[in-house]
């Protein structure tokens, strides 16, 4: 819920629900929320109080229902028959299907569009990246409220708390901003290359920082995570390539980096690897040339120059060979040591 539009009329969001239901609003909740408190294309979400059963059955008291649109499955359904259409044109055009297949992406678009207007599978995604973090006290994760939830209909603990992008909240409630960007990058990195599950869509409006009291050691807040409609997965052999890549690009291996740009699978069948091969040498050339040695003579701080005057520091030079990371390495940096150098 980026780019907000007009909210829908309560009355015809409170009918959607109690149809998805089966009972009035007003049997189902002790209290909901007529005006929304963020209303976007697909849907939008309210406050509202469990009665006492599903309080009782849940634990949970306050909650946040996230209501579709009406009619927004069919509008879905018009567009990607649209944009199905203009793949299909495109797909005859030598210039286009030589450099992607664009069918195939637009399938992978409607296949996205319409598991993200599915709010059971919204729910199960919650409860899947919940479980990925179980027993890490970095991430919080909303519980899910099944017995009101259906594919229009999703019922979430409400876990409102500071909005990642509010520094002024943040150091009110004695937080550092800057202690917060290296968990959350870490916690990214562990989506990615641990878990292979990640959010594809961490923008400030779907984090909240959570402020607790800390255990032993722990953190005195928790980055907790809404809004799992837009998930991506990255199979053990992507996670493999992608490492693969991150290495190849750390040691300026033109080849290598190609090699592993074809094990992620993004490269057309057709695609010239001899020639994307000689590309990517030449484009590293100059980084390997004005290598690292060079950085204390050539530039300030650590920071390589390079001809242009253009100032660019590799953001991989600090990650280590296979076998050099010590056992109890951070949890964000990723773990290569499963991986050889190329
Ligand atoms: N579990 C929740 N607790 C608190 N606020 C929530 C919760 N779920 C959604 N919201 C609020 O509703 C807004 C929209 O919900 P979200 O799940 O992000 O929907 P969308 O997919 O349309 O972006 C969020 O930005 C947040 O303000
Ligand atoms: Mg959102």
């Amino acid at each position: 819920m980026q780019d907000e539009v007009p909210p829908v009329a309560f009355p015809a969001i409170s009918a959607l629900a109690a149809q998805e239901l089966g009972a009035p609003l007003a049997g189902v909740f002790d209290a909901v929320d007529q005006s929304a408190i963020a209303a976007a294309s697909l849907g939008q979400a309210h406050r509202a109080r469990l009665n006492a059963v599903d309080a009782g059955d849940t634990g949970l008291d306050a909650v946040v229902l996230k209501v579709q649109r009406p009619g927004i499955g069919a509008i879905v359904d018009v567009d990607l028959a649209a944009l199905r259409k203009v793949a299909g044109w495109l797909s005859h055009i030598r210039l286009v299907s030589r450099r992607a297949d664009v069918p195939a992406l637009v399938e992978e678009f409607a296949q996205t569009s319409l598991l993200e207007i599915d709010y059971l599978h919204e729910a199960v995604n919650a409860e899947r990246f919940a479980a990925d973090f179980a027993g890490d006290d970095r991430v919080e994760v909303p519980g899910v409220v099944w017995e009101r939830t259906t594919r229009r209909v999703l019922t979430l603990e409400d876990v409102t708390a500071i909005k990642i992008t509010d520094v002024k909240a943040l150091r009110a409630a004695g937080i550092d901003p800057a202690d917060v960007a290296p968990v959350f990058a870490s916690i990214m990195f562990d989506q990615l290359f641990t878990n292979g599950f990640f959010h594809a869509d961490p923008h400030p409006g779907n984090i909240f920082v959570t402020p607790v009291h800390p255990g032993t050691g722990g953190l005195p807040w928790k980055l907790t995570f809404i809004d799992f409609g837009m998930m991506g997965e990255v199979t053990a052999s992507t996670r493999s390539g992608l490492r693969k890549l991150l290495i190849a690009a750390a040691a300026r291996d033109g080849k290598g980096l190609v090699a592993a740009i074809n094990d992620v699978g993004v490269l057309m069948p057709s695609a010239d690897s001899a020639g994307l091969e000689r590309a990517m040498t030449q484009a590293l050339c100059p980084l390997r040339r004005h290598g690292l040695r060079r950085t204390a003579r050539s530039g300030p701080a650590g920071v390589p120059r390079f001809r242009g005057g253009v100032r660019r520091r590799s953001p991989l030079a600090a990650v280590p060979a296979a076998g050099e990371l010590p056992a109890d390495h951070p949890r964000h940096v990723p773990d290569l040591r499963g991986v050889q150098r190329p």
